[in-house]
């Protein structure tokens, strides 16, 4: 192998950045070409391709965002659509390809590698989604935003005596919603994991009325119910002034943390050691504090996530 493709897909995530450095860094320190694409799959498409050295990744460890930028392309699906992004990859003479981004993204790394092209997929995304590992690059700094959010919504729903909902990104995943509530000592959570009840909900809020509980704070994953309807019927039922707040894509922005840094320069330096062993078709992950790597196929065809029951139960005793 001798010339490495890297792209980020899908939603941005802080620690891309860093990803991105080590993937050239440890490609260089091994007298490997590597070629930067950019905008995503958008960019294979498009051949918006371009040679990257030591300097193009300075003074980028500690940004959030991508610096090779990244787009949603549906397109990408339809196989002409792969045919040229191959011939891309090819007329650069670039064998192998890094994908970091979230399960769409590797659902395209999954399609090339079919397509006989070799693709390693590493987990970017702050919605902890991926298939093979226990954490993704972004989730926790992401995780930090949200935590630093509620704890500023404790302070002025405690003033006024308000119950305070708040809807955190996640996409079908709950991990960001439950670990926030769980830190941010929060009264309830709503996460898709879990069907939801709003009449339980509704009966807790008057429990902990009852236990003395001046204010509540509320997590909910995004896309379960209109946040803020529940928000008016919370009000209507227990006529208690309620607020919702929509995080939004604050959640996705900022420096990475160190985690985020430490586990994306891990992974990043893998997928080119990966490459290099003349490994394709594999996605990176964390598992039990070791990097670890499974078929790319197979990930995303029989690894569900598991959910952290032990967490949820936690959450509920602590309420
Ligand atoms: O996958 C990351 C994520 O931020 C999800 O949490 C969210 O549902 C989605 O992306 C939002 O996508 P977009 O930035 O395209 O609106």
């Amino acid at each position: 192998i001798r010339k490495i493709g890297v792209l980020t897909s899908g939603g941005d995530a802080p620690g891309m950045n860093a990803a991105i450095r080590a993937v050239v860094r440890t490609a260089l320190h091994n007298d490997l070409e590597v070629y930067g694409i950019f905008n995503g799959y958008l960019g294979l498409y498009e051949n918006n391709i371009r040679k990257l050295d030591r300097q193009d990744v300075s003074d980028r460890i500690n940004r959030g965002g991508t610096f090779l930028g990244s787009a949603r392309f549906p397109e990408f699906k339809e196989e002409s659509v792969r045919r040229q992004a191959i011939k891309n990859l090819e007329q650069h003479g670039i064998d192998a390809l890094v994908v970091i981004g979230g399960d769409g993204s590797y659902m395209g790394a999954k399609c090339l590698t079919e397509m006989g092209y070799p693709c390693i997929g590493l987990p970017g995304t702050i919605d902890n989604d991926v298939p093979g590992t226990e954490y993704t690059i972004g989730y926790n700094t992401a995780l930090n935003c949200v935590l630093d959010a509620i704890d500023r919504l404790r302070d002025t729903s405690s003033s006024h005596r308000r119950i305070s909902l708040v809807e955190i990104m996640g996409r079908h995943c709950g991990d960001l919603t439950l670990a926030a509530a769980v830190a941010g000592g929060a009264e309830y959570a709503i996460i898709p994991e879990k069907p939801f009840s709003e009449e339980s909900l509704l009966r807790a809020l008057d429990k902990g009325d009852s236990k003395g509980k001046k204010h509540a704070i509320i997590c909910i994953t995004e896309k379960i119910t209109d946040t803020h309807e529940l928000a008016r019927r919370i009000e209507a039922h227990t006529g208690q002034e309620t607020r919702a707040t929509v995080l939004g894509h604050i959640q996705r922005g900022g420096a990475p943390g160190a985690f985020d840094r430490v586990l994306a320069s891990q992974m990043g330096a893998f997928s080119v050691a990966l490459l290099m062993e003349g490994e394709g078709g594999r996605c990176v992950g964390i598992q039990n504090n070791r990097l670890v790597h499974h078929d790319i196929i197979e990930a995303i065809e029989k690894m569900p996530r598991p959910f952290n029951q032990d967490l949820f139960d936690t959450f509920k005793k602590l309420v």
